[in-house]
């Protein structure tokens, strides 16, 4: 892989490649540069971050191995009950939603499990319901659904870039709160998952992509300009996570910092809420509180 990075740099033709390091050197807040100019191998850089160093991959991989099972005897008690599972994927650029869902589907059978990752709508789509074109995809008996960003995005990064007027913001949290509460009234289960990740953290992984050739094509013109707009996604999370944590559809928050504490807790969430056949406590183990838990515990 490092072989190939200095072969062949930039094997895309992206325009903005460069403007993070740029952004590095030449605008982001000092305590941020600093960080990760500083940076130890495997340390985490929030400073609010319970531990200070990544976990042993020795101990991921066995912990993850055993999640593994359980998402496949999850999954067959699924189709046997005819239940259905969404999970929402939330959080920052970067912040691990796809790597989390790469891991959750894995062993998993993709006409069972199936992953929506919808574009910006339509000129069409844009005049109908927001939420239509999500509905569209929701699971049948016995499916699962795994949205990478969601309706949420009219919370956050459409608020942020002036994509949606204020009213049809205000609009969108009015109509939120029943929206979820049909999903779940209907039998659907639904679990919201927020990612949160810190500057210096989210900074690094676009540095990462920015001259990874195999990432780079992650490395979006959003993320680019996102990067002067952390404050403003800073508030629209707080409202957003504010406005819609309900008590039929609750956010988990966690803290994904360390990719590899996230990855688990977020699959333990999932599992822990579902219900099915020769379903093993001691296998999924338990969350860890300090980096997964309620809307308090996002960072930034
Ligand atoms: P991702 O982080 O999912 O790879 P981006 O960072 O490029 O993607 O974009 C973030 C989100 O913003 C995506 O869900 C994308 O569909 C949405 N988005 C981008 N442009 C627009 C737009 N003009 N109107 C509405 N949503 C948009
Ligand atoms: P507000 O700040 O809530 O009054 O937002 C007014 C309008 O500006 C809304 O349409 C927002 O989506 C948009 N907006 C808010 N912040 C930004 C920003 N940083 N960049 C571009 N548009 C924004
Ligand atoms: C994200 O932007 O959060 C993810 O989709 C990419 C990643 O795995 O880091």
């Amino acid at each position: 892989k490092d072989k190939a990075e200095a072969k062949n740099p930039d094997v895309l033709d992206i325009p903005y490649l460069g403007a993070i390091s740029a952004y590095l050197r030449d605008a982001a807040p000092e305590a941020v540069r600093k960080a990760i100019e500083g940076a130890k191998k495997d340390e985490i850089l929030s400073p609010s971050y319970p531990y200070r160093a990544e976990m042993k991959k020795k101990d991921y991989e066995a912990a993850m191995e055993k999640l593994q099972v359980e998402l496949v005897k999850m999954s067959w008690g699924l189709q046997k009950t005819g239940q259905r599972l969404v999970v929402l994927f939330e959080g920052r650029d970067a912040a691990g939603k796809g790597g989390t869902i790469e891991r959750l589907r894995e062993n998993l059978n993709p006409r069972q499990c199936s992953i929506v990752a919808l574009p910006k709508p339509t000129e069409r789509q844009a005049t109908q319901w927001y939420f239509q074109r999500y509905v569209e995809r929701l699971p049948a008996a016995g499916e699962i659904t795994l949205f990478d960003r969601s309706w949420y995005n009219r919370g956050v990064v459409e608020h942020v870039f002036g994509f949606c007027t204020p009213e049809q913001r205000g609009h969108f949290f009015n109509q939120l709160p029943g929206f979820e509460k049909m999903l779940v009234d209907e039998g659907i289960v639904l679990i919201k998952l927020w990612l949160s990740v810190d500057r210096a953290e989210q900074l690094k992984r676009f540095l990462d992509r920015e001259k990874d050739p195999l990432k780079q094509w992650k490395l979006s013109w959003i993320d680019v300009e996102g990067l002067k707009k952390w404050d403003e996604y800073t508030m629209a999370i707080a409202e957003t996570l504010e406005r819609s944590d309900t008590v039929h559809a609750p956010w988990t928050v966690v803290r994904s910092d360390d990719k590899d504490r996230a990855r688990l807790a977020a699959i333990r969430t999932v599992l822990l809420r579902v219900d099915y056949p020769g379903k093993d406590a001691a296998a999924i183990g338990d969350v860890d509180p300090e980096i997964c838990g309620g809307i308090n515990l996002v960072d930034g």
